[in-house]
């Protein structure tokens, strides 16, 4: 903290630029922190948060409901195959507490006193609240706080650019997921596998290999553990699908949305269940089978309505067809970036870019995590037009998702100048 002083405030935004109160304009190449859609101050959804502020701002979702808030549960059940009903939050983290509580939950509320478990992939990502710490737990981030989460069975992901030797990429991913099924053929006390769907982002852009997911989920399935997924950084397309536990043929039994689901202009999250999941919650007042968990703005009118609205552009538009087109500029670049001596690996899909830097590329050693790569990346980067931000030793590129395919290649080439004129800074 001490090393940033002076911080560049951000006074207006207009589409994908940032233009900070001296006047400078940026790209914003982290979708203000991989959420927003269709660039900044876009009328309609400007438009649609004036017209629900004129009916109603906030009402509780304790006791009561609202028009926004229904018309948008509506259409997330209709868009997501497999699941019943909404529980609304209003950020990603509360979302996987959320998560977390539906599935432990669960168990009891059918007489399972057994499970009480929570399986997880090792540098997986949920949030920064304290369930969503100890389910993805990030040594670097969380350590301080190690003797108060609780403890989880982690599993490995394959990431192909640091496959241990004796293995190829395959037999790799083999022996990952016998691990797993290992693991839970031994004991009966797994409640639910989480993980962040499609690709682990704030793990360094850990893209799964095909089939990975889908063997996960059936491998729940066959021992009776719940899958919960986590789409709040990767569906919505960012990966370049609207849903990517459709694209990856699994089957959760709760997933998480947030981020993207209002485009990026207020303030929601949401939790979806199946129809099994939310029927154990259904019974005698007595019984106390109810989820005891509600946030002041659950269900807040104002982001229901925008969310909506955003819902509705994405399909008028054909949003994620669009992606799909522009995401093709990346693969323009990977020849390019890659032969940036500090560049040993590129990843990429729909519209998100990793780009790992190194301090030795025949030996793949990561830069020096002493270095404040993140601090140094921003300066340079905003020298460059580029609102940047590193995690660890990785670039990442998470523009807004309806950026065009010109703005898409002029971010990509300040990037290259970005990486170049902060070399010799960070190794
Ligand atoms: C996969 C994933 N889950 C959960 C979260 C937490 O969301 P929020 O920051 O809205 O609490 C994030 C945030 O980056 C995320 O990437």
């Amino acid at each position: 903290m001490k090393e940033w002083t002076g911080f560049t405030e951000i006074s207006k935004a207009k589409g994908v630029w940032l233009t900070d109160s001296d006047g400078n304009k940026m790209i914003d190449a982290v979708a203000s922190m991989w959420c927003n859609v269709w660039g900044h101050s876009d009328p309609r959804l400007v438009k649609t948060i004036a017209n629900q502020s004129k009916k109603l701002q906030h009402s509780s979702m304790f006791n009561l409901t609202n028009e926004p808030a229904e018309k948008l549960a509506k259409s997330l059940v209709k868009m997501s195959p497999g699941m019943h009903r909404v529980f609304y939050s209003d950020n990603g983290s509360s979302a996987m507490e959320i998560s977390l509580k539906l599935a432990l939950q669960y168990w009891k509320n059918i007489g399972n006193k057994k499970k009480t478990k929570i399986a997880t992939i090792k540098n997986g990502y949920h949030g920064d609240t304290f369930g969503a710490m100890s389910v993805g737990y990030v040594p670097e981030f969380f350590g301080k706080f190690k003797q108060q989460l609780f403890s989880t069975i982690q599993f490995t992901v394959p990431n192909k650019y640091r496959i241990p030797k004796k293995y190829t990429l395959s037999d790799y991913e083999e022996y990952c997921l016998d691990s797993i099924e290992n693991r839970f053929k031994k004991t009966d006390d797994i409640a639910a596998f989480v993980m962040e769907s499609g690709a682990q982002v704030a793990g360094g852009v850990i893209i799964y290999p095909e089939g990975f997911q889908k063997k996960i989920s059936q491998l729940c399935k066959k021992y009776n553990i719940l899958l919960v997924l986590d789409e709040i950084a990767t569906g919505f397309g960012r990966l370049g699908s609207m849903l990517q536990y459709e694209e990856q043929n699994s089957k959760p039994d709760i997933v998480a949305f947030g981020k993207m689901l209002t485009g990026g202009y207020l303030t929601m999250a949401a939790t979806l269940a199946s129809k099994k999941i939310y029927d154990s919650f259904l019974g005698e007042f007595n019984e106390w089978k109810h989820l005891f968990h509600g946030h002041t703005y659950t269900g807040n009118p104002l982001a229901a309505a925008i969310s909506y609205e955003n819902l509705k552009m994405y399909k008028k538009n054909n949003l994620i067809k669009k992606i799909q087109k522009t995401s093709k500029v990346f693969e323009n670049f990977y020849d390019e970036i890659s032969e940036i001596d500090i560049v040993g690996d590129i990843r990429h899909k729909g519209m998100l870019m990793g780009i790992e830097l190194v301090k030795d590329k025949s030996k793949k050693r990561p830069i020096s995590p002493k270095k404040s790569i993140n601090k140094i990346f921003f300066e340079e980067g905003k020298k460059n037009g580029i609102y940047l931000r590193t995690l660890g030793n990785i670039v990442m590129l998470v523009p807004p998702l309806a950026i065009s395919e010109s703005e898409l290649e002029l971010l990509l080439k300040r990037t290259i100048s970005t990486i170049k004129s902060a070399k010799s800074k960070v190794v």
